[in-house]
């Protein structure tokens, strides 16, 4: 079992990762004065999965457990949603000290954490997150929200965890492409940040997609590692922390001009690499870095091309795009493997020929 510390300005939280690490959770949430009565947000493919177990030894050590399910997919991420967990909140008698589980995937984390964050103006919030997405990214760093209209996570907030459970077996379970889709953000973790992980990775990359359990747990702590250390730097997102987004600004218009054919991995994938493209355009990246980068996307399953889409569409969604400072598109761009940095120098002429592919 592995343990990333979070700190933070006023406060810090522990991030418990390793296979059977849901086992220990009563003990853990024993151990951060977290009891008595325990709410679990899950839905019902991961409940069926993990809640029964859950559920049981969380009761066997005396505490009170509801569970809440909603129902599986990215729609549920929504106010509507929220206001029904509220109503389901008040009708079970939660009160200020009760804890919320985020018990699932980034779907349920961003939804259940945006209700903890909100019901009673704060209840504590311990996300157990099950996909690798989550267990790498959503779960760490304290952004909640749910979608509104068509603006994804456009109401929500910076609401802390009291710790994070991070079981690596339950990505056992996970469909295929849920692993590869975590993939992408792996890969961008150690191309901004970690030049040794990035090796690690081109290492055991065959490993990983075996679930092999060791490899699994080392894979999750080194992303958490660097994802802690950037949020402790900038946990409100004015700095530093931008640089998460390599791939994203990219990606984020190609899932727009996909009309979401393109799954967030995939485009993040895309969006790495022709950000890498910009970057050895400009001097900063060497050639030789590219294409290791663009090799291990590939090693993982991930789309590696730009796909054929109307260029228009594409640009218009750029800048569109929140990533934009003063009218112009920010950028992360590579300067080396395990090094990166945000500009607004980037010309719209090299990014359409990025986008060209
Ligand atoms: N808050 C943040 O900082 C942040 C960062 C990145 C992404 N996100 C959000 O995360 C969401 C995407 O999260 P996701 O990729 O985890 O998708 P998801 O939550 O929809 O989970 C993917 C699928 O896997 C299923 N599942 C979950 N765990 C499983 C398991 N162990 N075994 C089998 N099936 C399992 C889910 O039911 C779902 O069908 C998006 O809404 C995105 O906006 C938030
Ligand atoms: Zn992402």
């Amino acid at each position: 079992m592995k343990r990333v510390s979070l700190k933070l300005d006023r406060n810090r939280y522990d991030i418990h990762i390793g296979p059977g690490a849901l086992g220990q959770a009563g003990r853990w949430l024993e151990e951060s004065g977290l009891g008595g009565k325990l709410v679990i947000i899950t839905n019902p493919i991961v409940n069926e999965l993990y809640g029964g177990s859950l559920k049981q030894q969380l009761a066997k050590g005396g505490a009170e457990v509801v569970v809440l399910e909603v129902p599986d997919g990215e729609e549920q991420k929504s106010l509507e949603t929220a206001g029904r967990l509220y109503h389901e909140l008040t009708s079970h008698h939660v009160e200020r000290t009760t804890p919320i589980l985020a018990l699932g995937g980034g779907v349920i984390g961003d939804l259940a954490g945006f209700v903890a964050a909100t019901y009673l103006r704060g209840v504590p919030l311990v996300p157990i997150p099950t996909t690798l997405l989550a267990q790498v990214d959503s779960s760490l760093g304290g952004k909640v929200a749910v979608n509104h209209g068509q603006l994804k996570n456009q109401v929500g907030a910076f609401y802390q965890p009291r710790l994070v459970i991070s079981d690596t077996d339950t990505l056992k379970t996970l469909p295929p492409p849920e692993l590869t889709n975590g993939l992408a953000e792996v890969i961008k973790s150690a191309a901004i940040r970690d030049s040794g992980f990035f090796a690690y990775l081109e290492a055991n990359m065959e490993r990983i997609k075996a679930l092999d359990g060791g490899v699994l747990e080392e894979v999750v702590f080194r992303s958490a590692h660097i994802k802690a250390e950037v949020v402790a730097k900038d946990e409100k997102d004015t700095g530093l922390r931008g640089i998460l987004n390599y791939g994203h600004t990219i990606g984020h218009a190609l899932e727009t001009a996909s009309d979401f054919g393109l799954g967030h991995g995939e485009a993040v994938a895309i969006g790495m690499l022709a950000a890498g493209r910009i970057s050895c355009q400009m001097g900063l990246l060497q050639s030789g870095e590219l294409d290791r980068l663009k090799r291990l996307v590939e090693k993982a399953g991930l789309p590696a091309r730009m796909p054929a889409l109307d260029l228009a569409r594409l640009t218009a969604a750029m800048t569109h795009d929140k990533k934009i400072s003063g009218g112009k598109i920010r950028m992360v761009l590579l300067k080396s493997i395990g090094s990166a940095a945000i500009t607004d120098q980037v010309s719209g002429e090299l990014i359409e020929q990025a986008l060209r592919g």
